[in-house]
């Protein structure tokens, strides 16, 4: 065969498989028998295998899964991967009702959605080509798993039209592939997956896309990154859209005029919720109006717009047998109870934390009790209340103790505080503890160091404090359990790889009091390098807005400490990066440009730059960018489709530019 004949044959076998697993896949309706399908694969696959010249990222045969990987690249998602809030009950879906209309007014309306209980994956095309797609991550950065998203076979490859986007949806694991796939492993004599989520994550997370080819994933798409060019100008448009350009949304969606109508589809759902052939937790509830979406905007975490109702937990009965002891990374000692393992909301549990002392008091739980379990948030176990009436008089009441568990030191109860602790700063339970926050995902997030890993190189004493962390060499690793070449080689890439994050994430995960991973930013933000954050006094500190007494003081006495000075010695030397990696807001005075001091409002969609993209870059030359149009407004962005806050501008005759004006001034 020679190679134009070998071409016209491989463009008709992709064009067929193309079609028939659009119709298989994504509209639930085959044309022709699986049979059919496995043998234009195979036949497609030893064409490519004869004439490799001829192989595309897009042909079908990528769906058998490609080229092991030695590692996930991380993608950073051009506007952030968002989470969303919760309702619990009909109250709430009220609530957020009345928030919405006091914003944008009384004309609403709401698209429901299954929330469906996978994990979120984003999903970028280039002239309608599938180039890539990434794991949610931290929200900020994720991971490129592009190979195996490529063998899910509702993801189309191409698209219908050659449009450029990024899409959104939730891939995940049907209930009849998750059982299939236990009882497989289970005959082989493998651990089995506690869920489909887990299942459908663990599957998305290997290194070999044959894996992930193997293991029957779906994915539902339920969000579109720039609608911008598509003329769409709702929510309900945008799915129909991604049905048009060949995607898998979920067709159980339904319009709602009114959040009674919401509610009683919410109701509806928890009757039919066992029936579905996937998981899911709860009902997705959003604003359709893009245009409302836009001047809703979001939080830090969150859109305004939309909120997510999740089921009422399922709730079992157990025996508490045990209470154990564990300290943590600032030496509070926390019980935890250990439970005869139960099924809950589809994971075993056996532990449960009880927090402290008072709230053992309080719910009276006493060693050996019937206690009532479920999950908070359909995630962490918790012991909602003891069978009083059950208890056989053999159960025998708990007391804290009056010395740490691990180093022996007095327990204190620091003024004002419910929690002991143990102020040893020795202590080698909160050293362990504080290595395995800095290397956490929102700290540096070094893959493949883990608590089990950390607490084996604390326990042999290859590390000691986080500066350590940076010596360890390929051989000490080697001798850890369970680590071959191949983890060893990818965790010394992703050490490496952490070395040059931004100051934020290394000051995060340096664990100071009362120093979480939003403060960290702002201070990365503000004072740009470890060296002028360490000199900044207390003034310095309070001045910085969200910087409040007691974290200046606490951020004061680290680094006078002559240990910390040591530490960060040790992590210049070793080659962590010391600074602020992103835009720097600087203040009016500081500024020359145009936007300094000036109140900027952005409103309607802009092509070019996100949000949160515009509002960083007018921040960082002096601007000030605030959420809605008044009297002190200086400057109005409007992009496509500006709504009422566009016209109150021009009612109180602000300046308004539109996009192109923006980008102008921004590079100037
Ligand atoms: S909308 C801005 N719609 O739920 C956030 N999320 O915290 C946009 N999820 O992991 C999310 N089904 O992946 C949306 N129909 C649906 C969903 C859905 C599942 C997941 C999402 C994320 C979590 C939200």
């Amino acid at each position: 065969m020679d190679l134009q004949i070998a071409e016209q044959k491989i463009n008709e076998i992709r064009s067929l498989l193309n079609q028939y697993g659009y119709e298989y896949y994504v509209l639930d309706n085959p044309s022709v028998p699986d049979a059919e399908y496995d043998q234009l694969m195979h036949e497609l696959l030893e064409l490519e295998e004869r004439f490799p010249q001829l192989k595309t990222s897009d042909s079908p045969s990528v769906r058998v899964g490609g080229a092991v990987l030695d590692l996930f690249e991380k993608v950073e998602h051009r506007t952030p991967m968002l989470s969303l809030g919760n309702a619990f009950n009909e109250q709430d879906l009220r609530d957020f009702d009345r928030r919405v209309r006091q914003a944008v007014g009384d004309n609403v309306s709401y698209v429901c959605e299954l929330k469906i209980d996978g994990l979120a994956v984003s999903l970028r095309y280039e002239d309608g080509l599938f180039v890539q797609g990434a794991t949610r991550g931290d929200g900020t950065i994720g991971e490129d798993i592009t190979a195996n998203l490529k063998t899910i076979k509702s993801i189309p490859l191409r698209l219908r039209e050659n449009v450029s986007l990024e899409v959104r949806g939730e891939a995940y694991m049907p209930k009849g592939s998750f059982e299939a796939l236990n009882k497989a492993r289970e005959e082989r004599g493998e651990d089995l997956f506690a869920n489909p989520r887990n299942a459908a994550a663990g599957s998305l997370r290997q290194l070999d896309p044959k894996i992930a080819a193997s293991r029957r994933l779906d994915v539902f798409l339920y969000g579109i990154g720039n609608t911008g060019a598509s003329g769409v100008i709702s929510h309900s448009e945008a799915l129909n859209y991604l049905d048009h350009l060949s995607f898998k949304t979920n067709k159980e969606r339904r319009k709602c005029a009114t959040i009674d109508d919401v509610i009683s589809f919410v109701n509806g759902w928890v009757e039919k919720r066992p029936h579905l052939p996937y998981e899911i937790d709860g009902i997705v509830i959003k604003v359709d109006s893009l245009e409302q979406q836009a001047e809703l905007g979001t939080t830090a975490k969150s859109p305004r717009w939309a909120i997510a109702y999740k089921f009422p937990a399922e709730e079992v009965v157990t025996t508490l047998i045990d209470i154990e002891l564990s300290v943590g990374r600032t030496g509070v000692v926390t019980p935890t109870a250990l439970l005869v393992p139960v099924k809950v909301a589809g994971t075993t549990v056996q532990r449960a934390s009880l927090h402290n002392e008072d709230l053992i008091r309080e719910k009276d739980i006493k060693i050996g009790d019937k206690v009532v379990v479920k999950k908070a948030g359909d995630i962490i176990p918790e012991v909602v209340n003891v069978l009083g009436d059950q208890r056989t008089g053999d159960e025998v009441d708990f007391h804290m103790p009056t010395h740490c568990p691990e180093c022996e030191s007095e327990l204190v109860r620091l003024e004002g505080e419910v929690a002991l602790r143990c102020i040893n700063p020795k202590c080698p339970a909160q050293i362990r503890e504080g290595l395995i926050h800095f290397v956490s995902r929102d700290a540096m997030n070094i893959d493949g160091l883990g608590e089990k890993v950390i607490s084996q190189l604390f326990a042999e004493k290859l590390i000691s404090d986080v500066a350590d962390i940076y010596m360890l060499t390929r051989e000490q690793l080697l001798a850890l359990e369970r680590m071959g070449e191949k983890s060893v080689s990818n965790l010394i890439k992703a050490i490496e790889i952490s070395k040059s994050n931004s100051l934020e994430k290394l000051l995060f995960g340096l664990g100071i009091r009362h120093v979480g991973a939003k403060a960290a930013k702002t201070l990365a933000q503000q004072f740009f390098t470890m060296e002028k954050l360490a000199e900044a006094s207390k003034e310095d500190l309070i001045a910085v807005n969200e910087i409040g007494d007691k974290m200046a003081d606490s951020i004061v006495a680290f680094f006078e400490q002559e240990e910390a000075k040591e530490l960060i010695k040790e992590l210049v030397t070793a080659g962590v990066n010391m600074e602020y990696k992103g835009a720097k807001p600087v203040s009016a005075e500081e500024s020359d440009s145009i936007f300094a001091g000036k109140t900027v409002v952005l409103t309607g969609k802009l092509e070019q730059l996100s949000r949160n993209e515009a509002k960083e870059k007018i921040e960082a030359l002096g601007g000030n960018v605030a959420g809605s149009v008044s009297k002190k407004t200086h400057l109005v962005i409007a992009g496509e489709d500006a709504g009422s806050k566009l016209t109150k501008a021009q009612e109180l005759g602000i300046e308004v530019w539109d996009e192109e004006k923006l980008l102008v001034e921004l590079n100037k």
